[in-house]
């Protein structure tokens, strides 16, 4: 076989490099990139019209909850992970409050076998602490295919939680990789529970879950982290104040921040869209989102999410507090995303960073994140101008909402390659599931 000859090109495209932009073909070879830039002679298998598009490295969803055991009406691996590669995603990362949760090694090595025999995009899996799980965390935290452990620091959706500091401590203390956590300080959620009730507007939410319980939280968790020496990523950070203190803590300290903090706030949000606007920790005001930009800008954020949190849209109509906090997104994090490029809110650069190297450089994840020859051919191929407006009939999952129904974006994902397979392109999902368990450090 010539040197010259790929199982796949993608032809005319630009390439977002480590370094910056470029115009160059890529070649792939077993899954993997082989050459970036071509000459003109070189064949392929199949070769893939891009120009005009830009192509990036395979987007990393860090944060999604596919409801898998559970509630396959709402939303299951299979589901979720075509919605995923609908949206110009190729990795998620699953989180570990499904029914049952994933908490020892006969559920995980369940999901383990089910993911590579359904999945349409590449998945790390999470594993949960809990208060009796933690002598066997240590291992799990091991097992193919997990990004990590994740603890609920505070209550939210699921019964999993670990909110005191012995069992905190004694979480950190268990293995070794760095323990991603919820953190709202469950003693203010509990102790503020009261002041709250039946027949307030959604808003009520974000008052009872404020911004002290998100800071509390935090704070707490950073002491313990520093006392065990245990590295932490803190998920879905919210405030501006978590934002201003975590600054002290970049030894330690990993941070995302989710698409949805950067893109809706109150009381708009709860205004528009009421219990399609509740989650954990809460959409919150200008200030807060003002702050979240600010360090999408100075490099202080290392990944953004979806949390993709389905829940029936039956539910969601339900009055405040009996519609479930969590909303949706694995499928309108990219075209979302792009849409702020092209409103000037951070370089194309920069969004490949948050959402294709950061995960890899955070979780560990091998072969992933860049567009580099050696690495999985995973691609997101995105339309920078194409414009569109978000319509709740292209959401593949089976809740059928978005909270972004709607909203005009100008990008698009155009195909999505995972290790060379072509999985998605103008809107269609093509061939079979080709998902794998990614491969962690
Ligand atoms: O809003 C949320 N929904 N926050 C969480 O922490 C969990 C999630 C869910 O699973 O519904
Ligand atoms: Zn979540």
């Amino acid at each position: 076989m010539s040197d010259q000859h790929f199982d796949l090109i993608l032809r005319g495209g630009i390439c977002v490099l480590p370094w910056g932009e470029a115009a160059a073909d890529v070649g792939v070879r077993h899954g993997r990139i082989a050459a970036i830039g071509l000459p003109a002679t070189a064949t392929a298998e199949r070769v893939l019209a891009a120009r005009g598009l830009h192509v990036l490295p395979g987007v990393i969803d860090p944060h999604v909850h596919l409801r898998d055991p559970g509630d396959a009406a709402v939303e299951s691996i299979p589901t979720g992970t075509r919605a995923a590669v609908l949206g110009g995603v190729t990795t998620v990362f699953d989180m570990p409050n499904t029914t049952p949760a994933i908490i020892d090694a006969e559920r995980l090595a369940w999901k383990q076998d089910y993911v590579e025999r359904v999945a349409w995009c590449d998945m790390g899996l999470y594993v949960g602490a809990t208060k009796s799980n933690v002598p066997e965390l240590a291992a799990l935290e091991r097992g193919r295919g997990v990004c990590g452990i994740k603890v609920f620091a505070g209550s939210s959706t699921g019964d999993l939680l670990v909110e005191d500091d012995a069992s905190l401590e004694r979480v950190m203390r268990s293995g070794r990789r760095r323990i991603s956590y919820h953190s709202e300080d469950e003693y203010r959620l509990q102790a503020r529970r009261g002041d709250f009730h039946a027949g307030m507007p959604y808003a009520a939410h974000m008052d009872w879950r404020d911004e002290e319980c998100a800071f509390l939280g935090t704070r707490r968790l950073l002491a313990l982290a520093q006392a065990s020496g245990r590295p932490a990523h803190l998920l879905h950070v919210s405030t501006a104040e978590e934002l201003a203190y975590v600054a002290d803590w970049r030894d330690l300290v990993s941070v995302e921040l989710l698409v949805n903090h950067l893109t809706q706030m109150a009381p708009d949000a709860y205004d528009r869209l009421g219990g399609f606007a509740v989650m954990n920790p809460p959409i919150r005001g200008a200030r807060h989102m003002a702050a979240a930009w600010a360090a999408v800008r100075d490099g202080s954020v290392d990944t953004i999410g979806s949390d993709h949190a389905p829940h029936p849209r039956a539910a969601k109509l339900k009055p405040w507090p009996d519609c479930p906090a969590g909303l949706t997104g694995v499928q309108t994090l990219l075209p979302v995303m792009l849409d702020h490029v092209n409103a000037g809110r951070l370089p194309l650069g920069r969004m490949v960073d948050l959402m294709c190297a950061g995960p890899a450089r955070v979780y560990g994840v091998v072969g992933k994140g860049r567009l580099a020859v050696g690495w999985d051919a995973d691609f997101s191929l995105v339309d920078l101008r194409r414009q569109r407006v978000i319509e709740e009939s292209w959401i593949a999952s089976p809740c059928g909402w978005t909270q972004f129904a709607g909203m005009r974006v100008t990008g698009w994902p155009a195909a999505t390659i995972v290790r060379g397979h072509v999985v998605m392109q103008d809107d269609t999902v093509l061939g079979t599931p080709q998902g794998r368990l990614a491969r962690f450090r």
